[in-house]
This record gives C-alpha cells, structure tokens and sequence, in this order.
C-alpha cells in the first residue's frame, strides 16, 4: 500500500482551475485545435498486443506525439502515424498556460488532443511514458463535462471523481504525476462550445529532461 503521507502529497500535487478560459478563450482554443487536426486527423489509437481500438479518438500537435498500436505499444513519434508527417505547432495560448502555471523552466514537447464522442471514456492508467518526470501533466477541458477519476500511485488506492467543465485547467504534479486517473463517462449536452457534442482534451507534456 501506498502510505499515508504519499496519498497526501499525491492530493497536494493535483490542481484544478475552475473556468480558467473564458468563452472567448475556449472557442479560439477549440478553432485552434480543428484548424490544426486538418492537417494532423483525429485517428483511432490501438492498445498493445491486443491491438484493440481505444474509445477516444487522438491527434497530437508539438514535436513529439504520444501514439500507441499493436505492434510497438506506448511512445512518442515526432510523426502522424496515418500522414507519416511532423505534427502542427502546438497552440500558442496553450503554451501561454503551461509557462503561466507549470512551473517548469522547459516548454512542453507533447500536446495530446483526446476527442470524446459518444459513450467514449478511458481506463485508469498512469502518464508513464516520459522520461521527464519531474514536470507536471498539464490538462485543458473544452466541451462536455467528464467525469474524471483520479487515485493514488497504487491501482488499489482510493479514488475520487472530480467533474472537468469546458474551460477547467488541471495540472497532475510532484506525486499527483504518478497517480492513476481516467476518464468514467461525459455528461452529453453540458457544453454548447464544439457544434457535435462532446469534448476535447489538451494534455501538455515535457518528454525529454531539458540540457540532454
Ligand atoms: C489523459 O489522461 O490522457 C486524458 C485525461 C482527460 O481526458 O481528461
Ligand atoms: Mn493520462
């Protein structure tokens, strides 16, 4: 078991900022993002070994981009595994958060773009695949409101959900980085902000330790 003193800082590492982005500010993020996933479409990622599509649709924007498929499992590609080319820039109001809140003296490497539509949700699993692992996980909310689960460093300890509204900034930092988190279900109709339902979510990444 985890102790403790781990699930707290596991709490104190997890930060949540209600409604950050304005209404104005989510839809030029939201028109950031599909003026940038015609260039890069949104595809269907694969689990490992199974080689099982994932209920979420994804793209990435950055020099880096996380993917997954059958054959070589969890890692990051500087290129779209479908156009085989580099992924857009990331979106210069999403740097401005990570610079504003991250903390972290290095930009982010990685900007995951998860598309929620439908019964979409993701299993509880850890950001593990980067080596860089004293920055935080910063993420953007845009759409429909998630259900979103968050435990401890163990797969047993407790979790709690927390709802993540369009708009919501959150960052997973110091031992919130390791914890276990998901996505249960989205609440449809809670977001009139992208025209199909659903949600979009931004997660920015620090993949490799700066100076290496
Ligand atoms: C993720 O863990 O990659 C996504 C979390 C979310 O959609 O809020
Ligand atoms: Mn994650």
């Amino acid at each position: 078991m985890a102790s403790r003193a781990q699930a707290d800082r596991a709490g104190q590492g997890f930060k949540l900022w209600p409604g950050l982005l304005d209404r104005a500010a989510q839809e030029a993020l939201r028109d950031a993002v599909f003026a940038r996933a015609k260039l890069a479409p949104f595809y269907i990622p694969r689990m490992p070994k199974s080689g099982a599509p994932m209920s979420v649709r994804m793209t990435n924007f950055g020099p880096l981009g996380w993917v997954t498929d059958k054959e070589k499992g969890y890692r990051y590609e500087a290129l779209h595994p479908e156009t085989n080319r580099p992924w857009p820039d990331i979106p210069e109001a999403a740097l401005a958060l990570w610079e504003r809140l991250s903390g972290y003296a290095a930009p982010p490497e990685a900007c995951l773009v998860n598309l929620y539509e439908g019964s979409a949700k993701m299993g509880l699993h850890v950001d593990a695949d980067e080596e860089a692992w004293d920055a935080p996980v910063l993420s953007i909310s845009l759409g429909d409101t998630a259900l979103f689960r968050i435990g401890g460093v163990l797969r047993s300890d407790p979790t709690r959900s927390v709802r993540l509204a369009s708009g919501d900034v959150m960052m997973l930092a110091g031992d919130a980085r390791r914890a276990f988190h998901g996505v249960d279900r989205i609440l449809p109709g809670t977001s009139s902000l992208l025209a199909k339902g659903g949600r979009i979510n931004l997660t920015l990444r620090r993949v490799t330790p700066p100076n290496t």
